[in-house]
């Protein structure tokens, strides 16, 4: 992205101050207040973490908070702790004890209630039968379920035992869950009979199985397989000697299990997310300071109270379900609603049907969604009674400024303080917005620096740029919650992260910083697509692509969309004996989605004789870029190979 579209994106000047009811009696209620607490955060680290952490559980307290040995961090060193006693065990001789920590409704509107001590029970049954299948501290254990209370059980199961959770989103096909399965090495997956997405039934343990009987997965001893839908809606063929029925698994087992106690810098959880290069990189966090991060971060940007009704509507499968929906809320104490199903189901008026029902508070969402729902029009939010909420959040890509100002007026009803939240699967938990109480929101900018936080808007060689120029968005200082490596490749982590800008975390994405200090995150600068909220890698795509057989070659590009933020956009050239056309642009749309997941599938397939490459063979995304947008190609043409397949291609555009 050229720095001039940075600068010029979003020029948007309207502002909304803290509501002052809100801010009465916000945790932090002046922009004064939030500077005091950032400037203690970087002056003196120990103390403000010690305090902020001060609720959690810690067996041991650090000696140390930071070991700073670039680009590896090690945070509250000398500390050792159990996840889960933070998320449960604590909660237990207070009188959270019997409040819902999870109110959870089924797509077809059943609806369940688990409390602390009910939440608490089965993780520990849980933890026990995982130990008995063999499952010890360090291991890890694929999770590959929908949004029952069940995944958020394993979780918490597994971090109990100090095993490694990696949690694949349900919408992976089977060949993606195979390669997360074998980067990992999990020993155990836990998966469920199938899941409802949209009235229909998703059959998960079928995808398991698709992906197990491959030797690649061979590290693999069990599957776990807890009964959702039941055997007339989901039949599924239990594999002798290495599947077990959850419910069988757990009959019996003690209902208490003593948390493994581990060092603050134990893997918690390996999380897959796309790069611009390669496979999918396995994101490592760390016990104490992921921890910290998402739960101090909870408490402060939704500016947490006792009797919240808290909705995190992001599936459990990606970043913000694992911050947001388990570890950040439970160890705060929240009650918070789960809901199984798609935001359409039956109609679009489900999510509002929800909020009034659980008189929900706080209500955090992706602007895809927003986007979606604010086309179906607003009489399906008049519907509902949308009065208990008192706090919007929105996170996975930038908002526009009309869809903020419509999540505003129609969802908030005017009176909702929005808090913005830009961080990332690598960052753990959010770095930047706008605390609702202390800082007036910008619509469409993210805001303020969190805790601890030092971004920086930097040109590639690491200098700044000034107030309002574009350039790339860098970290400068660790934090307590960032990843500690790329899982099993510590290279990759370098590489990746620490090597663009010199000195600096390299985020990916582009920005720029007013005069205010308010940051004004633009999207991706790299081989990375933002999706409908959705993180796609562009090698990826490609390297599905070109694994079928009437592919020679293809190059996958984003395309500006209204509703999901970016469409895909792929370029493919097919090898002789094949025929290019709507019949085969089926077939690959279906085959990435075979070899990725459905929800990769390309929204616009183009065929060309031969994509447009620089004479070192490189292929020119550039142009790609432009006449995915339809807009002129720009730029320096010189070092194309044969400017006619550009004019081809451009021919073809029509
Ligand atoms: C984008 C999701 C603008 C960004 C938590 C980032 C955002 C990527 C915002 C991470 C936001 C996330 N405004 N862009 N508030 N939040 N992004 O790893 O490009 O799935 O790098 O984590 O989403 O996506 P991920």
């Amino acid at each position: 992205m050229s720095n001039d579209a940075i600068t010029t994106h979003l020029k948007e000047t309207r502002r909304f101050e803290p509501p002052e009811a809100f801010a009465a009696g916000a945790r932090v209620p002046s922009r004064e207040a939030y500077e005091a607490l950032y400037r203690e955060s970087l002056d003196d680290p120990d103390g403000f973490w010690r305090r902020e952490a001060s609720d959690l559980v810690f067996r041991t307290p650090w000696t140390q908070a930071l070991e700073w040995t670039p680009p590896h961090a090690k945070w509250f060193l000398g500390a050792t702790l159990n996840a889960s006693e933070s998320c449960l065990d604590r909660h237990l001789g207070t009188a959270r004890r019997n409040k819902a920590a999870i109110l959870w409704e089924g797509e077809h509107g059943a609806t369940r209630t688990l409390t602390y001590a009910e939440l608490h029970r089965e993780v520990c049954r849980l933890a026990n039968g995982l130990a008995s299948l063999g499952v010890v501290a360090g291991d890890r254990v694929a999770i590959y379920m929908g949004m029952v209370p069940e995944v958020v059980v394993a979780m918490l199961a597994c971090a109990r035992l100090g095993a490694v959770h990696t949690v694949v989103f349900g919408g992976f096909a089977a060949d993606a869950l195979r390669d997360r399965i074998q980067d990992s090495q999990a020993k155990v997956v836990i998966t469920q009979d199938g899941a409802w997405r949209r009235g229909s039934a998703l059959g998960l343990k079928q995808t398991v199985d698709q992906a197990l009987d491959q030797p690649e997965a061979k590290s693999v001893t069990h599957a776990i397989v807890y009964r959702h839908l039941g055997e007339a809606v989901c039949p599924v063929h239990m594999k002798r000697d290495r599947d077990v029925w959850w419910h069988e698994l757990v009959d019996g087992q003690p209902l208490r299990r003593e948390a493994t106690v581990v060092d603050a810098e134990h893997p918690l959880f390996i999380l897959y997310t796309s790069g611009s290069t390669g496979k999918p990189k396995g994101v490592l966090h760390t016990t104490a300071g992921y921890l910290v991060g998402a739960h101090v971060t909870t408490k402060y940007v939704f500016d947490l109270r006792e009797e919240d009704v808290y909705w995190c509507t992001a599936d459990v499968g990606w970043v913000t379900g694992h911050s947001y929906l388990v570890y950040g809320p439970l160890s705060n104490g929240a009650t918070c609603l789960m809901y199984e199903g798609a935001p359409n189901f039956p109609d679009w008026g489900r999510y509002w049907r929800l909020i009034e029902k659980h008189g929900v508070t706080i209500f955090y969402t992706a602007p895809t969604a927003i986007r979606s729902f604010i086309r179906q029009g607003d009489e399906w939010p008049a519907k509902s009674d949308l009065s208990s909420l008192r706090l919007l959040g929105t996170v996975g890509e930038p908002i526009n400024p009309e869809a903020w100002t419509w999540y505003h007026r129609v969802i908030g009803g005017g009176r909702c303080p929005i808090v913005d939240t830009w961080w990332q699967t690598e960052t753990g938990s959010i770095m930047m917005t706008t605390l609702p109480g202390a800082s007036a929101s910008k619509p469409g900018a993210t805001g303020l620096p969190m805790f601890g936080v030092v971004p920086a808007v930097v040109h590639s060689d690491g200098t700044q740029v000034g107030a309002d120029e574009g350039g790339l968005l860098v970290i400068l200082k660790p934090w307590p919650s960032m990843l500690r490596t790329v899982w099993g490749d510590d290279d990759r982590y370098k590489q990746q992260y620490w090597s663009d800008v010199p000195g600096a975390y390299f985020t990916g994405d582009g920005a720029r910083c007013d005069a205010e200090g308010y940051h004004w995150v633009v999207g991706r600068v790299d081989d990375v697509l933002n999706v409908a909220g959705h993180r796609l890698g562009t090698a990826e795509i490609e390297s599905a692509l070109v694994s079928h057989p009437a592919v020679a070659e293809a190059a996958a590009v984003g395309r500006p969309d209204d509703l999901k933020g970016q469409a895909l956009v792929v370029f493919v050239s097919t090898k002789p004996g094949y025929v290019p056309g709507p019949e085969l642009a089926i077939a690959l749309g279906e085959h990435v989605g075979r070899e990725i997941g459905k929800f990769a599938r390309p929204d616009t397939i183009r065929f060309a004789d031969a994509l447009p490459k620089t004479r070192s063979g490189k292929i020119m995304r550039r142009f790609l870029k432009d006449i995915a947008a339809g807009r002129e190609t720009t730029g320096d043409t010189s070092t194309i190979e044969d400017l006619g397949v550009l004019a081809k291609l451009r021919a073809d555009d029509g």
